[in-house]
């Protein structure tokens, strides 16, 4: 029979269906592997089923001499090496679509946090420290009539742009190349970088970590946006240079960020924790209960796939 890992607690209904057809190995206490637990597993199981924190570097990859497939928990994939998995032929896959709408909510629950200073109400209120209805009491900021930078204009692109709609929102975005598709359905302008920066009122990044992506943000880009604008990370941490996003929070540069991903995940610069113009999340951009299953079956159903012999369904490259 053949073996199939899966390196964290996913959603059951991964397992259940793996099971039907191979023996199942789960690490449920979800405790992060280290490079020679990736070897040795993929030098014994079949098929893998990773998640974003294993890192299969060239070194594990070409040690890992049995796995015939790595099915990913994410859309993203910048855990493997990707120039090592095209030249080798490996067979990774992606858990694309299912978390787009999800991962876009996200986006939107940062930028009401932001903008209406939603986490520092809710500490007010619970510190004791409201006396009743006051005018000037944590101003926000509104969002309609603003101008929205999209950077990055792929799926989560899409469902985050087809969600503001309501907002009359003006939408500039900027991609690797042109969207017409976009452009059409969301009225969206093109920008180079530098002017999306200068014109958005806010700027929410939707770009895969690549070699291009790494540190697209830098103090330069940050100080190009408005002095009231705010900047929203649900890609990837390493996309951003945290130290300079730091820098200019704390000098007030920019209004303020919503974060839901971080340079050196789990580790956090203790500096944000002072900070009141920025909202942090722990990587929950996709954790919705339906979209974290629908993952589970999708990881699955790839492997299912390749170990009968078929085509992945959600190969990367
Ligand atoms: C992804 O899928 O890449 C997210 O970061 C985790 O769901």
């Amino acid at each position: 029979m053949k073996k199939v890992f899966i390196t964290t607690d996913i959603p059951d209904v991964a397992d259940e269906l793996l099971k039907k057809e191979f023996e199942v190995v789960k690490n449920i206490n979800g405790i992060t592997l280290l490079k020679d637990d990736l070897i040795r597993i993929g030098n014994e199981y079949d098929a893998i089923l990773t998640t974003l924190t294993d890192k299969f570097d060239k070194d594990v990859l070409s040690k890992c001499l049995k796995t015939k497939i790595f099915a990913n928990y994410a859309v993203g994939y910048n855990n493997f090496d990707i120039d090592y998995i095209k030249e080798n032929n490996i067979i990774v896959t992606n858990t694309p679509d299912v978390l787009s709408d999800t991962t876009a909510e996200t986006a939107l629950a940062l930028l009401f946090a932001v903008s209406r200073r939603i986490v520092e109400a809710d500490k007010y209120v619970r510190d004791g420290e409201w006396n009743g209805f006051s005018p000037k009491l944590l101003l926000g900021k509104d969002l309609y009539n603003k101008t929205i930078g999209i950077i990055g204009a792929g799926r989560i692109g899409h469902r985050f742009a087809e969600k503001i709609r309501g907002f009359h929102m003006k939408v500039i975005y900027h991609n690797r190349n042109r969207e017409l598709s976009f452009e059409k359905s969301f009225n969206a302008q093109y920008k180079e970088l530098d002017e999306l920066l200068k014109e958005s009122d806010i700027v929410t990044i939707h770009v895969p970590l690549t070699e291009e992506t790494f540190h697209l943000i830098n103090k330069r880009e940050l100080e190009l946006m408005k002095s009231d604008a705010i900047l929203i990370n649900t890609s990837r941490g390493q996309v951003v240079n945290e130290d300079d996003l730091l820098e200019v929070l704390e000098s007030k540069k920019i209004y303020g960020a919503g974060l839901d991903v971080f340079e050196n995940e789990p580790y956090i610069n203790e500096r944000f924790f002072k900070l009141d113009n920025v909202v942090l999340l722990p990587h929950i951009g996709s954790a919705s209960k339906e979209t974290r299953e629908e993952m589970a079956v999708i990881a699955a159903k790839n492997i299912i796939k390749v170990l009968n012999g078929g085509e992945p369904i959600n190969l990367v490259y």
